[in-house]
């Protein structure tokens, strides 16, 4: 792989002689500049991946020159360290196009993560923080489908306009809506889901949209909706194809107008909120039947993200058995296991009518159950052997069909001499003689 070039413009000398030892020995290539303004001739003269900068420095700040690295290259990814960071300092950094910020003092392991991190993104893997709830998450993608997925998910990643995930269940759907949001420039602000269709109406509806003291019988105190909750970050509605008619309605206004007001409230909150939707459903047909409106569905629609299924992308099994594996070791603290060719390949063969996910169960289950370090092809569940025998049973039969008519058709062209034929078809005699016993064929 490429090695990539990080750039650190640092003032203080000795913590800039530190990164440069720590970064080098992770297998980057360092350049050091003292100020702003030489490590922007820097980077205008060689490539760089990446710069490190402090914000304060003399002459041209950090500030200054993630400006105009953007401007000179928007694909250079700048991380900015700094000791006065405070939210507000960093979300401006971050909506200046910055990938991250560090603040001072740190621990070198943080420089080092975020670097790694930034690496990954280059190389288009995304890393996703807190997904799943438990810890951070790699989102796979081996594939060229799911390659070039991602280039459309940074490509989109910091536009406003709301993206509309769709796939077969147990794609990933949920975690692409929250690799979006890592990828944006919201990232340090919340990413928020509602999962549509576990919830009746009126609670959906207080939900996301909150209410006040005294709204209804019950409601003893404000409650903020997930809308509010989402604001200046992400909200994902998933299964949103199960939403009944009223909500629906409302939905369309609030994505209409960025303001809402909680139920029985007067205020008017506006918001800024990037909305992502997901649905194993066709809205489409939805929208046909009349059960969906067409409006909201233009409003959601904007921008379609298919997720493909996983028997279209294979080349992804491999990978993410590993994913799936260091996950379930450490949950379950035991030591990841290795796969066997013939059991990778039964895998790759099966057609994952569960995708993504029923992989990741199939995993948990086999490093709990199987023996040794290598799981065989006979550690793997039934329904995948199956799949196997079926699909080899069937390619027997399939090379006996077509075995038997050859032999039929020499022996007819030779006239019923079966050494002609034998020799036609480049077998000896005596297989020959097998072949028509096992076959039946009648000699003349
Ligand atoms: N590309 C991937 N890399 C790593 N893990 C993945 C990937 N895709 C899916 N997963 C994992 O598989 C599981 C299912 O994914 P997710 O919940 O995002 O699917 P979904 O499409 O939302 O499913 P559903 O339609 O059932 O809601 C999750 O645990 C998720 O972390
Ligand atoms: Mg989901």
């Amino acid at each position: 792989m490429k090695q990539l070039t990080v750039l650190i413009a640092e003032d203080e000398k000795n913590l800039a002689l530190l990164l440069e030892r720590v970064l080098s020995k992770e297998g980057y290539l360092i350049r050091l500049a003292s100020d702003g303004e030489e490590a922007f001739r820097r980077i205008s003269e060689e490539k760089v991946d990446i710069v490190l900068t402090d914000i304060k420095m003399p002459g041209k700040d950090g500030i200054e020159l993630l400006k105009q690295v953007k401007e000179l290259d928007a694909s250079i990814e700048v991380i900015v360290m700094t000791a006065f960071a405070t939210v507000d300092t960093a979300i401006n950094a971050l909506k200046m196009g910055a990938r991250d910020y560090i603040r001072k003092p740190f621990d070198i392991e943080e420089v080092v993560g975020a670097v790694n991190k930034t690496a990954m993104l280059i190389r288009n893997t995304v890393f996703i923080e807190g997904a799943n709830d438990v810890f951070g998450q790699m989102l796979v993608a081996k594939s060229e489908k799911m390659k070039a997925l991602i280039k459309m998910m940074k490509k989109v990643s910091n536009s406003v306009a709301n993206i509309y995930i769709l796939g077969e269940t147990g794609v990933g759907k949920e975690l692409i809506a929250h690799a979006i949001h890592e990828l944006s420039d919201r990232r340090e602000m919340p990413f928020i889901k509602v999962n549509c269709s576990a919830l009746p109406e009126t609670l959906l509806e207080s939900e996301l949209f909150g209410y006040e003291k005294g709204a209804f019988t019950g409601a003893f105190a404000r409650k903020l909706g997930r809308f509010e909750l989402a604001n200046g970050g992400t909200i994902f509605l998933d299964e949103i194809g199960d939403i009944s008619p009223l909500i629906q309605l409302k939905l369309l206004r609030v994505i209409q107008q960025k303001e809402l007001e909680r139920l029985g409230g007067t205020q008017t909150i506006s918001l800024d909120v990037r909305v992502i939707t997901a649905t194993n459903k066709n809205l489409e047909d939805l929208v046909k039947e009349g059960t969906f409106r067409e409006d909201l569905y233009y409003r959601l629609n904007v921008i379609p993200l298919v997720v493909p299924p996983l028997r279209e992308r294979p080349e992804d099994i491999k990978e993410l058995i590993k994913t799936f594996m260091s996950i379930s070791s450490t949950l379950y603290h035991t030591t990841p296991k290795e796969i066997s060719k013939e059991a990778l390949e039964a895998l790759a063969g099966y057609p994952w009518p569960g995708n993504v996910r029923e992989l990741e169960n199939i995993i948990e289950r086999i490093l709990l159950i199987s023996e040794g370090q290598i799981i065989q092809l006979e550690d793997l569940p039934p329904k995948i052997l199956r799949n196997e025998e079926v699909l080899s049973d069937n390619l027997e039969k399939y090379k006996e069909t077509v075995e038997e008519k050859l032999i039929r058709d020499a022996i007819k062209a030779a006239d019923g001499n079966i050494t002609k034929a034998a020799e036609k078809l480049g077998i000896s005699r005596r297989s020959l003689h097998r072949k028509i016993n096992k076959y039946n064929v009648n000699e003349n």
